[in-house]
């Protein structure tokens, strides 16, 4: 049986769940963050999972109109404020991947913050990927290894990123089939979930019911079984 040790998730299709019930975009984004607390918790009482990765703000996303940048910002400074006391009382730790420098200094501030204070957390990684864009991760580390003089071998590469672990199971919720620059080095082997649901409707029961179909999946990693 396959182990989702490492899990990452797409989460798509906020703004068409608010606007299906004739609200504004960000309500969906309001929504979505509490499914971001529902789903984390759920993973940290799963003892096979070690890592949860969440896409919460893409390096493509800065394209989206002002306000709706300036209330992801904002939330984000409020789900971080209000889930300190939460993650630590459930052992989790918080981590980030992504080019935190364009961020405010209050945000900066306040991630630095909850990194710092569940450092010593030893559950489940939480890991949100801020300002995140595969392309733009492999692009700072191949410059950042550009300066040795040795080629640049697989565990060099894997070390340099921001995210150092392989994914078991991706999963993107929102029905489009597609990556959107999410994790491309760390998925070459990682097993892919497609969900019509939008996902502030995404609950721990789908999750379970994912992860039991991806126990049973034959992984081969280019071998024979
Ligand atoms: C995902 O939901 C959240 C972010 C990208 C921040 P969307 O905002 O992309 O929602 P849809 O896909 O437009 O419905
Ligand atoms: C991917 O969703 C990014 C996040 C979920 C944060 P998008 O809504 O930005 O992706 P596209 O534009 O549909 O590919
Ligand atoms: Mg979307």
């Amino acid at each position: 049986m396959n182990k989702a040790k490492h899990i990452a998730i797409i989460m798509d299709g906020n703004g068409r769940w608010a606007e299906l019930q004739g609200k504004k975009r960000v309500k969906g984004h309001e929504a979505g963050a509490g499914v971001v607390r529902a789903i984390t918790e759920y993973c940290a009482a799963q003892e096979e999972i070690e890592r949860l990765t969440l896409y919460a703000f893409s390096t493509e996303n800065w394209k989206r109109p002002r306000l709706e940048v300036e209330f992801l910002m904002k939330l984000l400074d409020k789900y971080l404020n209000q889930e300190l006391e939460t993650l630590m009382k459930n052992n989790i730790r918080f981590e980030t991947v992504g080019d935190l420098g364009a961020f405010s200094k209050k945000l900066q501030k306040t991630i630095q913050t909850v990194k710092e204070k569940t450092s010593h957390c030893d559950g489940l990684v939480q890991s949100l990927a801020l300002n995140y864009g595969a392309q733009d991760e492999m692009l700072r580390a191949i410059n950042s290894l550009k300066k040795s003089q040795d080629d640049i071998t697989l565990e060099m590469m894997s070390q340099e990123l921001d995210c150092k672990h392989d994914v078991d199971l991706l999963i993107r919720t929102g029905g489009d089939h597609r990556l959107s620059n999410f994790l491309l080095w760390q998925s070459a082997y990682a097993e892919l979930f497609f969900t019509d649901t939008l996902w502030p409707d995404f609950t721990d029961k789908e999750l379970d019911k994912i992860i039991k179909k991806f126990t049973k999946v034959e992984r081969r990693f280019g071998g024979l079984k």
